[in-house]
């Protein structure tokens, strides 16, 4: 099994999808007293993918997107408190992004889609 690195080049851009996928806060619409959502598991595998040094990238932390692993807008109806983590490398790169939306250093897969609320879970419907 290939070995995953966070790189140093990493920019974030947006942290606040960063902290909700971390199990941290984040923005909630409708008041203090309502629970964040949770975001949804869109793959229980990780998405390999050539990112490319200076392009601006925005991963998906909702797990509604149908343009996985990126964003494709669809937080903004699905999951309005959540938002992707924005980010762009200093060199190209191929790189393991999460699709579980549940890993602790997004937008990487740390191997935590192999946990068994993850391998139990039921996936949204893709059309
Ligand atoms: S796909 Fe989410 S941690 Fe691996």
């Amino acid at each position: 099994m290939r070995a995953l690195q966070r790189p140093a080049a990493l920019v974030p851009l947006v942290s606040r999808a960063c902290a909700r996928a971390a199990g941290g806060r984040a923005r909630s619409s409708s008041g203090p007293s309502s629970a964040p959502s949770r975001p949804a598991i869109a793959a229980k595998h990780p998405y390999q993918v050539d990112l490319k040094a200076g392009t601006r990238y925005a991963w998906c932390a909702c797990g509604h997107s149908k343009k996985q692993p990126f964003c494709d807008g669809a937080h903004k109806t699905a999951a309005p408190d959540l938002s992707p983590l924005r980010f762009q490398l200093d060199e190209a790169k191929s790189a393991w992004l999460c699709g579980c939306k549940h890993t602790k250093s997004p937008p990487y897969c740390d191997g935590t889609h192999m946990e068994e609320f993850i391998q139990k879970a039921e996936l949204l419907e893709q059309p």
